[in-house]
């Protein structure tokens, strides 16, 4: 071999080593004996990639969350892909590691959450490829995947499961870059949004397709669309008091709140806004969400019934303050220690213009 074939021998590995970056998983249905670590500063990619090793023990989780909500709030869609028992995350079926569901919300009210409880969708195995920050996953024997680009411009939901008559696809095209409980997408962030749960937001806003045929019945709409991922290695509800989270979209602004109530009492924040598809803030600090009207109790307890809406004051620095109004337009699942809704915001920065827009936020209550 002469210099000139090892130059080009070197060239071939280098190129060869570019395609081979991406990185696959497979995950059984089986839990792990002993540890599983969870990763809590992030590398130089891998934003959405798996975060337990190994995937997973009785009582971590990791997941992959989508959502796409209609202009005018009154349809939803919500999936998600599960590493987790139900010791880890207490709303998966007993007895798998893997499984998916899905929640929509058709025009007239009508909720659909698949898979019924009594017919657990548990997938045989899992695959997770990790290409550059972006991720796309397999959840076989489910009908159910998910496919990201390695820069996360874009993600499509893909589900084929006729048994369970659901049909279609949600397509996310990113308007807001990612970012992590406290910061940019940058190496050496910290991935805690509070103790023991992990966070990263690929996709903190997007323009959202969402096409598909439900036990018959068409659910086609436009509107704001998100995509994220938590993970932790400690049960979810050993951490959690209460947590409230959500994202939307209000004039020029891509929002995304976290305010989390841990069970050391203390209060965790991580506050988001991108203007026109440029990041303002990415902090874990400049925020207060609260609830509003009937039922505007604070901290919430089981117990407590469903506020009407939320307050937001969300520090845009030097932009001032972003305050945000939030009221409720409908349910999209009620489980009493778990509630989701879509609504209507509106706000703005103080002595700025008024914007209106549409949400879909959730909250956590486990406290007695
Ligand atoms: C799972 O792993 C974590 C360490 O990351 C450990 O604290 C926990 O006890 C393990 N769970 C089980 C059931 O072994
Ligand atoms: C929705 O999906 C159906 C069936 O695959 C397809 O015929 C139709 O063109 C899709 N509509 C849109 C708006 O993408
Ligand atoms: C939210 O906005 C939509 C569309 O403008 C409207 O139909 C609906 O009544 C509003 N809901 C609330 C609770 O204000």
């Amino acid at each position: 071999m002469n210099f000139r074939n090892v130059a080009l021998v070197g060239a071939l590995c280098a190129s060869v080593q570019v395609v081979l970056s991406a990185q696959t998983l497979t995950v059984s249905n089986t839990i792990a004996s002993g540890a599983s670590i969870a990763q809590y500063i992030s590398g130089s990619s891998g934003l959405d990639g798996p975060k337990m090793s190994p995937e997973i023990n009785a009582t971590s989780f990791d997941w992959w969350y989508f959502d796409a909500v209609a202009e005018d709030a009154s349809m939803g869609l919500v999936v998600v892909f599960y590493l987790s028992t139900d010791l880890g995350f207490p709303f998966v079926p007993p007895l798998s590691a893997l499984s998916v569901d899905i929640f929509a919300t058709f025009e007239d009210g009508t909720l659909v959450f698949l898979p019924e409880n009594d017919l657990p969708l548990q997938a045989g195995a899992a695959t997770i490829t990790t290409d550059g920050d972006g991720a796309s996953g397999v959840w076989k024997g489910t009908g159910f995947e998910f496919s990201g680009t390695p820069d996360l411009s874009s993600y499509k939901v893909t589900i084929d499961n006729p048994l369970l008559g659901i049909t279609g696809t949600l397509e996310l095209k990113s308007v807001a870059p990612a970012h992590y409980a406290c910061g940019l997408n940058l190496p050496g962030q910290n991935l805690e949004v509070s103790p023991h749960i992990g966070w990263a937001n690929a996709i903190p806003d997007a323009d959202a397709v969402a096409n598909f045929t439900i036990l018959g019945r068409p659910l086609q709409f436009k509107g704001p669309g998100y995509h994220d991922k938590n993970w932790g290695d400690a049960p979810f509800t050993s951490q959690v008091a209460s947590w409230y989270w959500g994202h939307g979209r209000l004039g020029p602004y891509s929002i995304v709140w976290f305010d989390v109530l841990g069970k050391d009492g203390q209060e965790y924040v991580s506050s988001y806004a991108a203007k026109d598809g440029q990041i303002i803030t990415a902090s874990c600090s400049g925020i207060k969400v609260r609830p509003t009207g009937q039922n505007s109790q604070y901290p919430p307890v089981i117990t407590s019934g469903n506020p009407q809406g939320f307050h937001i004051d969300l520090d845009l620095g030097s932009e001032g303050m972003l305050e945000v109004d939030i009221e409720t337009n409908i349910a999209l699942a009620d489980a009493i220690l778990y509630t989701r809704w879509s609504g209507n915001m509106s706000g703005g920065v103080q002595g700025g213009p008024t914007y209106t827009g549409v949400a879909l936020y959730e909250e956590f209550k486990f406290e007695l």
